[in-house]
């Protein structure tokens, strides 16, 4: 495959472009970077191997003018949202999309525009659109052209709750409580991002609906089944990568355990990338450079609690993204992304 990357210098471009690399079906990459064109790309990212390196041709970033001349066969955009769907539009019909950013993760127009502070920038086109959430919408992904990967928050937080919401385990009101590291916020330079502002310093940010990916979250949650209420609250932790959250759902009544373990069981048989740890509560560093998403949980009275890690950058983001390319071009699932970390 020719496999097109824009915004190559962000956290989650470089990531692509060092997945696509070592991704065996890979022979080409046009790494396209506004801010990096014309330069070497190991001089932006010197982690890259040289080897790697050579699926570049010419080993330089391309411009998004040069870059609207080819015709790769497939496009994945890490670009902010509003941009993304902007700098994808030589794509559309030509190329199978992967968009990063949300342009295309809500179909309800009304929710998007309360997100986001304006309509989908191509509406017209959701009717196209799949959720990329790999393990959940396998089928409609092998047959989309424009795939909306999801936000790292939702990955997290759907794929333990949509099996047992589609199987009537679980009732709203869903109370959920995330942790991000600093990677979450993308390569900005902000004071509240620095070193000396967030070491030993922990706070919840934009509770509730304020943040944009309950949007997408109670959508998704909708689609799937739940009648009740969905409560977010995210915060940030001084780690560099991981995602952690922390849910409490109410038994739909006469729930066993078993059915549980049942109802997520047969949804995840056979994923390659969702690991179930029942009673034992995963840890981001189990899942720290790693596609995987490992899900716990713990059964107490009428409630469940439910616990799920990521990598925000990997199963949240650009792990998450080639895993739908592969899909998508019916080549192993696994293909290029790692199932182990170092530690
Ligand atoms: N970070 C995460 O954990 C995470 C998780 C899930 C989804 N996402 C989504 O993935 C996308 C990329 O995130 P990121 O964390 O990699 O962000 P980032 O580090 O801020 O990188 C975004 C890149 O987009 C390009 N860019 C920035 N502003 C632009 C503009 N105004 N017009 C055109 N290009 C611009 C730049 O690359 P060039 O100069 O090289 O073009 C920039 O490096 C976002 O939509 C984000 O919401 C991120």
């Amino acid at each position: 495959l020719t496999v097109l990357v824009l915004g190559s210098t962000g956290y989650a471009g470089m990531l692509l472009v060092r997945l696509l690399s070592s991704h065996p079906n890979v022979t080409s990459i046009l790494a396209v970077s506004g801010s990096a064109a014309g330069r070497a790309v190991r001089e932006s990212d010197p982690g890259l191997s040289r080897h790697g390196a050579d699926k570049i041709p010419g080993g330089v970033y391309l411009s998004p003018d040069q870059a609207a001349q080819k015709k790769p066969d497939a496009v994945l955009a890490a670009l902010p949202h509003l941009e993304s769907s902007k700098l994808l539009e030589p794509y559309y019909g030509r190329s199978v999309v992967i968009d990063l950013a949300a342009d295309f993760r809500i179909q309800d127009t009304a929710i998007f525009e309360k997100a986001y502070g304006t309509p989908p920038p191509r509406g017209d086109l959701l009717p196209q659109a799949v959720y990329g959430l790999c393990e959940v919408y396998r089928k409609q992904i092998k047959e989309s052209d424009i795939i909306a990967n999801p936000g790292c928050y939702p990955t997290a937080s759907l794929l333990p709750i949509i099996p047992l919401l589609r199987a009537s385990l679980i009732q709203g009101p869903i109370i959920l409580n995330a942790l991000s590291g600093i990677t979450g916020a993308g390569k900005k330079a902000r004071a509240d991002y620095l070193f000396a502002e967030r070491a030993e310093n922990v706070n919840a940010y934009a509770p509730g609906q304020s943040h944009r990916h309950w949007a997408e979250m109670s959508e998704q949650a909708a689609v799937s089944g739940l009648s009740g209420e969905l409560f977010f609250t995210p915060h940030l932790v001084p780690i560099r990568k991981g995602i952690e959250v922390t849910g409490v759902a109410r038994l739909a009544p006469g729930t066993t355990g078993e059915a549980i373990r049942g109802a997520l069981g047969s949804a995840y048989d056979g994923a390659p990338f969702v690991t179930l740890a029942g009673d034992r509560i995963p840890q981001t560093r189990d899942v720290r450079d790693t596609n995987r998403c490992d899900i716990g949980w713990k059964i107490e009275g009428e409630h469940l609690f439910f616990f799920s890690v990521i990598d925000n950058l990997m199963k949240g983001a650009s792990g998450q993204a080639v895993q739908n390319m592969n899909i998508r071009f019916g080549l192993d699932e696994a293909a290029g992304l790692p199932l182990t970390g170092s530690s």
